[in-house]
């Protein structure tokens, strides 16, 4: 059965299907530079060009990180950057085999008329940012909108934010980008796990509703979810098992096949619940590439590690390793603490 021919078409599955191999997931830096500022400050550190240069080249020529990172996220400003040493970032990946990615939304604002729910910008001017993406070396792209819980979520919010995905993949891949669909839901809240599950089938169901209007490739997107969890702030914390069963049923109920990669962020869960969780869903077959999209998990050690010291740096690296090699097995489900 022909996918409806369009100008990336088999460029597109091919990038998507190199960014979904075994044992292999990706490395999220694609922090705004305020976000940055934050992680950082956390640290020490003001949050000034020169230090985010030099954490971004820490991590990104960390030897042998292709064995485990298929694909990492950058910033804008990352995208443009090198190393001291005059090598442009998105060569440092390419020579291990990873695809440079670009964050293209403009990020959350306040949604008029909904229940103090926020909406995800960037359509405007989208199109002719994602050709100099392309020009400069990225193969894929991200677009995070949020969904909350406690906050409803409102009808109006939940299709604003699968319709924003949709418009947002739709234009991606017209211009060689691999979308990844991020429709984050939030973990704020005491809402038990049977709430999360309902709000995922919601939201995914619309996502892919509009992905297949607009006109989407499938084979040619990865999707980014929240894993199904207990709120944050929910009595009692669930096991690995529970939360993949939940992730697994509404993932089946509602992700055709045809997406070759699940690739989930971490949300806040520690370094090792965000492992635990990735490789209690690799127990069994399911249908995809199911993996990691992950940047607190696992850059947090990563940042205690440095501490900003030259002296620090390949520490630094090992403690990245260490948490990319946990991540690969558990992509294999093959990770035990
Ligand atoms: P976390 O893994 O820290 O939730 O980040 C996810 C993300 O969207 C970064 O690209």
């Amino acid at each position: 059965f022909p996918i409806q021919a369009k100008a990336y078409t088999d460029e597109l599955i091919q990038t998507a299907k190199t960014i979904a191999s075994p044992g292999r997931g990706i490395l999220a830096i694609d922090e705004s530079n305020a976000t940055a500022g934050k992680r950082l400050a956390s640290i020490g550190l003001d949050n000034t060009e020169v230090n985010r240069q030099a954490y971004r080249q820490l991590l990104l020529t960390t030897p042998g990180l292709g064995e485990y990172i298929s694909g990492s996220i950058l910033f804008e400003e990352t995208l443009y950057q090198s190393t001291t040493d005059g090598k442009k970032f998105v060569d440092v990946l390419r020579e291990q085999n990873i695809v440079p990615g670009i964050k293209v939304d403009k990020g959350l604002v306040p949604l008029p008329g909904s229940n103090n729910e926020s909406w995800c910008q960037g359509l405007d001017g989208l199109a002719s940012r994602s050709a100099e993406y392309y020009k400069q070396g990225a193969r894929f792209a991200k677009w995070r909108t949020v969904v909350s819980v406690p906050c409803g979520p409102s009808a109006l919010a939940v299709k604003e934010a699968a319709w924003g995905l949709a418009r947002y993949a739709a234009i991606s891949q017209d211009n060689g980008l691999v979308p990844i669909v991020e429709p984050e839901i939030l973990l704020d809240g005491d809402h038990p796990i049977e709430r999360t599950l309902e709000v995922a089938e919601k939201v995914w169901a619309e996502v892919f509703y509009y992905l297949a209007e607009n006109n989407v490739v499938f084979e040619g997107i990865l999707l980014k979810p929240s894993m199904v969890t207990p709120g944050a702030e929910h009595k009692e914390k669930a096991s690995p098992e529970a939360i993949a069963k939940h992730t697994l049923t509404v993932l089946k109920r509602r992700v055709p096949p045809a997406v070759p990669g699940i690739m989930f962020l971490s949300g806040g869960q520690s370094e090792v619940e965000a492992t635990l969780n990735l490789n209690a869903m690799n127990q069994s077959p399911n249908p995809w590439h199911v993996s990691f999209s992950y940047a607190r998990a696992l850059q947090n050690s990563v940042l205690k590690a440095w501490q900003g010291r030259p002296e620090n740096v390949e520490a630094a690296q090992q403690a990245l390793l260490i948490r990319a090699k946990a991540n690969s097995l558990a992509q294999l489900g093959r990770y035990s603490a």
